[in-house]
């Protein structure tokens, strides 16, 4: 497996159990759990889920297409865009909840969502590239 698909599954699994971990707080702290909604639902819709499907996506698809993947170089890029995007989406979500530094978390929050809405992109684009029909045997 490439060295760049086991990062995304570990990103993944590391995601998980911190989404999940704070689904258990917001159930322990029910009156601070509005502030950590979202971050738990993209810790682990856009954190789990999506980075699982990458790393899976990224290993599996190009073998069904019998192809190699169109661009390398774009699945590592991807790699820190999606992991920088959602690491400063659940930092300042948060923040930006709770009213603390309202200007700062909102602009880091709103730059997150902007570099993991780039990561998207570039997954959609590389895995377009690569998939083709084959003969099915
Ligand atoms: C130990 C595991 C988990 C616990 C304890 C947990 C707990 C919670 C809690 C307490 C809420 C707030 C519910 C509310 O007040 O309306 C919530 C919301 C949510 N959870 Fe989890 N959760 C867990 C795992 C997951 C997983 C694995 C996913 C997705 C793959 C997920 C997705 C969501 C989403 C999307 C919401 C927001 C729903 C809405 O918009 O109201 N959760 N969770
Ligand atoms: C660039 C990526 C994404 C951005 C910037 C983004 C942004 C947002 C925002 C601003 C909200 C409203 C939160 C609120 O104020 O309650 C939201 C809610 C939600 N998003 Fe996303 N999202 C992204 C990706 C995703 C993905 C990939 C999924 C599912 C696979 C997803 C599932 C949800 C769900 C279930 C909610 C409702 C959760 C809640 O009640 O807070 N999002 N998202």
């Amino acid at each position: 497996m490439d060295k760049i698909v086991v990062w995304y599954l570990r990103m993944s699994l590391i995601y998980f159990t911190a989404g999940a971990a704070i689904g258990l707080g917001m159930l322990i702290w029910p009156h601070e759990a509005g502030s950590y909604t979202a971050v738990h639902a993209h810790l682990n819709l856009l954190g789990f889920m999506s980075m699982m499907i990458y790393g899976v996506g990224y290993h599996i698809l190009p073998k069904f297409s019998g192809a190699h993947i169109y661009s390398p170089a774009i699945m590592t890029v991807q790699f820190w865009f999606a992991n920088a995007g959602l690491i400063g989406m659940a930092v300042s979500w948060p923040l930006k909840m709770r009213g603390s530094m309202p200007s700062l978390s909102g602009a880091v929050l709103t730059l997150s969502a902007a570099v993991s809405l780039i990561a998207i992109f570039l997954f959609a684009f590389n895995i377009l590239k690569t998939i083709k029909p084959v003969e099915m045997k």
